[in-house]
């Protein structure tokens, strides 16, 4: 495959995001409301919002004589958290956008963007550039700074399978350090800017390494199931992109129109013995063995058996057609959100012995 025209770089012009240390001041809004920039829809007002539009910002930070000791809070697209009050640490709305394909390798395309980019649009660009390899990552909301914070995964193919390295900015030092997929410990909807990181670092740049030849990956039941309604058995990468699209359109509420962060939980990992003890009760349950000798279960289905889909608790709710998913049902405050997601863990504990764990990170 070849890619001709050459690659487009949207300005900033390469490295993106990376421009000199002179230019304009910080743009900081003071009382600034978080309404619009978290995916439920939650209302918190920031004291203090920063717009961060390239490294030499984030230095700005960093130097400044009152930001740059506070503490941080780093805000993509907002669509991994729940914000139960206002936010008095200085918030970092991080809006560095730009991407290119870098390099073409033998044995892979390496892309790059912003972090402030939109991760569906990034990957439909991948696309349009003849770079296949992220098509079952489509239509995940967020930025495609959040993606390796959290390890963004759908229907078999997780960040971290395509990842090459990122740039970040420590905001203690200004320094800027380049991280390979070993150095950001990634797990299960996890990574090091979800523990140790977390606040003490902005993820600037994100390079992914898609592999050639392509090969498709299409284990997912769903996707099974598509190949054989269409009678396509050799689907080309766009055709997966648009399975994926229909299938969580199908079943995700979109946030442009009912608040949500996606998945609300993660599916937790029990033992083979403990999986074993709740098959016997309930031989119904959706599990999947994993390769260590566990087994990880779907929150989704545990939810459902106890009863919680298309239930509402106060302004919150679980999503109609997928019980992992909680909604804001229309002026929600923040905390009826976890005081739902908390009678969730308390019945999915009382009949499973099970707790779950949050996905998105509570403020
Ligand atoms: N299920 C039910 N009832 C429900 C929901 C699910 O019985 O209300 C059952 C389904 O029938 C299915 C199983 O649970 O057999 C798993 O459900 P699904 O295939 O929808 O996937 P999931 O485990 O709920 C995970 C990810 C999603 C990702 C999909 C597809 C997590 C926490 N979630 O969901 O990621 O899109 O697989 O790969 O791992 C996200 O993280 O925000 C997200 C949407």
């Amino acid at each position: 495959m070849r890619i001709d025209p050459p690659p487009r770089i949207s300005p900033p012009a390469a490295p993106a995001g990376a421009a000199g240390a002179a230019g304009p001041a910080l743009e900081v809004e003071g009382r600034a409301s978080l309404r619009t920039f978290n995916t439920f829809g939650l209302p918190a007002f920031a004291q203090t919002l920063v717009h961060v539009r390239n490294v030499a910002d984030v230095r700005r930070v960093v130097d400044h004589p009152s930001y740059g000791r506070s503490a941080k809070f780093i805000l993509g697209g907002g669509s991994n958290v729940v914000l139960t009050r206002d936010v008095n640490a200085v918030v970092l709305k991080i809006e560095i956008m730009g991407r290119r394909v870098v390099e073409e390798r033998p044995d892979a395309w390496v892309v790059e963007a912003g972090a402030g980019e939109n991760w569906h649009d990034f990957v439909a660009w991948t696309l349009d550039q003849g770079c296949p390899g992220l098509e079952n990552l489509a239509l995940i909301p967020g930025t495609v700074g959040a993606a390796p914070v959290q390890n963004i995964g759908a229907y078999g193919v997780e960040l971290k399978d395509r990842f090459e390295s990122l740039d970040a900015v420590d905001l203690v030092t200004g320094r800027v350090v380049t991280l390979d997929a070993a150095a950001c410990r990634f797990g299960y909807r996890d990574s090091l800017f979800k523990r140790h990181l977390a606040g003490k670092s902005v993820i600037t740049q994100v390079r992914l390494r898609l592999p050639r030849p392509w090969v498709p990956v299409l284990g997912y039941l769903e996707l099974e199931r598509k190949r054989a309604e269409t009678g396509m058995t050799h689907p080309d990468a766009r055709t997966i992109f648009d399975w994926v699209c229909s299938i969580r359109r199908a079943k995700l509420p979109d946030p442009a129109a009912i608040g949500n962060a996606g998945s609300f939980f993660k599916n937790p990992v029990v033992s083979a013995e403990q999986c074993r003890d709740i098959i016997g009760r309930d031989p119904e349950i959706v599990h999947y063995p994993l390769p260590d000798g566990t087994v990880k279960l779907a929150a989704g289905w545990l939810i459902d058996a106890c009863g919680w889909k298309g239930k509402t608790v106060g302004r919150a709710g679980v999503y109609e057609k997928q019980a992992l998913v909680l909604v804001n049902r229309g002026g929600a405050h923040g905390s009826e959100v976890v005081t739902l997601a908390r009678a969730i863990q308390e019945s999915v504990y009382g009949r499973f012995g099970i707790r779950l764990e949050p996905e998105p990170v509570i403020v």
